[in-house]
């Protein structure tokens, strides 16, 4: 374990108890900055989105002069909660119990009859309650204490760092939700090492080299972990043949999978010079990206609850939530955003490229399918139907969704008294460590 992460025991409790979630209300989901959607959804006056963490729910508006604000979702009358649509454009909202209508700039517009409110109405005082809104990285951040840093200082040293990948410019391809039936942390765990890939994503081997990854650890729990692809894994003996997990990838930018026999490894530097090359010609501007940055994974996981995968053409946003005030549910989100080819520098390119082909198999990186103009509809289901196959999010997610209940069952167990962790672990023993300073503080 790295000598800057203290050892601190991590017990089932955490996973387990009513009375820790409910702290956990006060102490975390009240305390910090939180992913709340995306800045696509909120482009245009009037649009908003609501963002539930609950028993919490949120509102994100563009009001009619451009400003973004967030609001709890809940009357100033007798606490009804004002929106019950997932996203939309309206001017106003109106509570559907009593009829006070809040314009989306948060103020109380409107309230029937009100010549019988005989005490007086203070409408300045009854608008809608804002929070905190801030946005990065094409997200929307909100955060229900004025007390906290800014987003900025809370964010510290990872925003330059993903900035490069430009995550503002891509477009929503997917959004899904899962109703998982464990802790919201466990999962986020999940997140927090490679230790298990190994033994429960196979197909990585064969692009990724997990056990040379680099992790790194920053202030407020956030962590990163940088992963090389287009390789294989370095523990495992190098295959003659190019692995089929790579072979569209390889088409894509006009590299021949044969010149490869023998010498497996020099795929991975030839994919940053391809993409250098071919970048223009296929509308991709990697400009501000390093060569590693073209080939490799970065995953970046943002205390408390949001996991962000980049590539050069893709992101992810994976966030779990608490559910239904339960400590062993929660909801796991996925939103896919991919990095559209830009027309303009396509046409620019000095270098002709044949339109791509064969594209089945791709599950990432210049996947061109999909143009981004609509927005995908929002996809909740149950994880049993990622366990019956009517649904995924990704073989490698799903994967890990027939795990992780088994792992919140088992925090129930008399038997079990702590987790001991190994030293590719030891992102989560950071993660936990801060849980216990907000907790404790
Ligand atoms: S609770 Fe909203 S109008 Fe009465
Ligand atoms: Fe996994």
């Amino acid at each position: 374990m790295s000598d800057s992460i203290n050892y601190r025991p991590i017990t089932a409790e955490r996973y387990i108890s009513h009375d820790y979630m409910l702290k956990e209300r006060e102490k975390i989901w009240a305390r910090t900055w939180l992913v709340a959607g995306l800045v696509q959804d909120v482009e245009e006056p009037g649009d908003f989105f609501v963002f539930d963490l609950e028993p919490e729910s949120i509102i994100v508006s563009r009001s009619e002069t451009g400003e973004l604000n967030a609001f709890f979702n809940v009357c100033q009358h007798r606490g009804a909660r004002v929106l019950l649509t997932e996203r939309g454009n309206m001017a106003a909202y109106t509570c559907p119990y009593h009829g006070w209508v809040y314009n989306n700039d948060g103020d109380l517009a409107f309230v029937p009859d009100e010549d019988r409110f005989s005490r007086g109405l203070p409408k300045d005082r009854l608008g809608l309650k804002a929070i905190r809104v801030d946005t990065w990285g094409g997200m929307v951040w909100i955060c229900m204490d004025s007390e906290a840093p800014s987003l900025q200082d809370y964010l510290g040293p990872v925003m330059d760092l993903v900035s490069p990948f430009r995550p503002e410019d891509m477009r929503l391809v997917e959004d899904q939700t899962c109703r998982l039936e464990c802790n919201w942390k466990a999962v986020f765990d999940n997140f927090g090492e490679l230790y298990h890939v190994e033994h429960i994503h196979p197909q990585h081997e064969l692009i990724f080299d997990c056990p040379t990854s680099t992790a790194e650890y920053f202030p407020y729990g956030h962590t990163r972990v940088l992963i090389d692809g287009f390789t294989v894994n370095s523990r495992l003996p190098i295959p003659e043949e190019v692995p089929a997990t790579q072979w569209a990838q390889l088409e894509a930018l006009g590299m021949d999978k044969d010149d490869y026999k023998g010498r497996v490894l020099d795929v991975r530097q030839d994919i940053q010079i391809k993409k250098r090359e071919m970048g223009p010609a296929l509308g991709y501007n990697y400009d501000l990206l390093s060569d590693e940055q073209l080939s490799d994974i970065v995953q970046y996981n943002i205390f408390p609850n949001a996991v962000l995968v980049l590539q050069p053409e893709e992101f992810w946003i994976l966030r779990s939530r608490p559910r239904a005030g339960d400590p062993n549910k929660c909801y796991w989100d996925k939103l896919a955003l991919r990095m559209l080819p830009d027309i303009e520098i396509k046409k620019n390119a000095k270098i002709k490229f044949p339109p791509l082909q064969n594209r089945a198999n791709v599950s990432f990186n210049l996947d061109q399918t999909g143009d981004g103009a609509a927005r995908p509809e929002h996809d909740e289901f149950d994880q049993e139907a990622i366990i019956a196959g009517e649904k995924t999010m990704t073989i490698t997610l799903d994967q890990d969704i027939h795990l992780i209940r088994d792992v919140q069952r088992g925090m129930h167990s008399r038997g079990f008294g702590e987790a001991w962790l190994c030293d590719d672990e030891s992102r989560i023993q950071h993660y936990h460590n801060t849980i216990d300073t907000f907790m404790c503080d």
